[in-house]
């Protein structure tokens, strides 16, 4: 069991970014990628939608051997994990927006939570919200649209000026201690982030991320089951249900991107 492949998850290519992590972290491990691309984005889809999608996903990976599963996906995670956990007996890692090593961070400034509008406007979210020390000092920033091109391969600083301009017009100028990268997509655009966050805001505009936390987690999950591999040397498989052809070498170049 322990020398089958781990299976990551996403709507589509962010969760390629925690899968860069996860072969930085855990190199011993293989890997099965399945990418639902054919119906991204799920972030402006209905609970529904989103929980039948993500289950149709979980079960093909399932079929093809993964001793575990790592929702890389914020949206999928706050929609379905604890059914998606019922569902399967092995282990399911997941990933959630990550509020509370930013708030953590020392300032008076706000913290910006940017993600999907599913995933800001979702419960499971909300409740997390709420347990930070001052809930209020969370902003949360749906950003439709953001997904869409990044599926399409545009990674560029420049690429994502008109949709910044609006998300951020109501904060302008605001004093912003960290922004928080609510989605995996957006680890790639880090740039587009940073020289927006320039271009319309004030403060230190930290930008944290929960992709480390979530590998740390599956190294832990994998060991307390007797799931370690320690012979495997970081194969990855990729499969999607849209357009291969297209898809694979975006995401090829996504895996080896260095870290911005
Ligand atoms: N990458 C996903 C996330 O972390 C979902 C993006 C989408 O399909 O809208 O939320």
């Amino acid at each position: 069991m322990a020398n089958r492949p781990v299976g990551f998850f996403d709507s589509g290519l962010g969760g390629a970014s925690v899968l860069r992590e996860a072969l930085r972290l855990l190199p011993n491990e293989n890997y099965i990628y399945y990418g639902d691309n054919a119906n991204a984005p799920y972030g402006d889809r209905t609970e529904e939608d989103i929980t039948a999608l993500t289950f149709r996903s979980a079960h093909r990976l399932v079929d093809m051997g993964v001793k575990a599963i790592v929702l890389a996906c914020n949206t999928a995670t706050a929609t379905c994990i604890n059914q998606i956990r019922n569902e399967f007996s092995i282990p399911v890692i997941s990933i959630e927006p990550a509020i509370k090593p930013a708030c953590s961070l020392p300032g008076t400034g706000k913290v910006l939570m940017m993600a999907t509008k599913a995933t800001t406007h979702l419960e499971r979210y909300l409740r997390l919200r709420e347990r930070m020390p001052d809930p209020e000092r969370v902003i949360n920033i749906p950003c439709p649209g953001i997904v869409e091109r990044i599926e399409s391969g545009k990674l560029g600083a420049e690429d994502y000026d008109d949709l910044f301009a609006e998300f951020l017009a109501p904060y302008k100028g605001i004093e912003v201690d960290a922004i928080v990268l609510g989605c995996t997509h957006y680890i790639f655009i880090k740039d587009a982030f940073r020289r927006n966050a320039a271009l319309h805001l004030n403060g230190g505009c930290q930008l944290v991320d929960g992709n480390e936390g979530t590998v740390r987690q599956l190294g832990r999950v994998l060991e307390a089951h007797n799931l370690t591999n320690h012979a495997g040397c970081g194969n990855v498989t990729f499969r999607t249900s849209g357009d291969n052809n297209r898809i694979k070498p975006i995401f090829d170049m996504l895996i080896s991107k260095q870290e911005l």
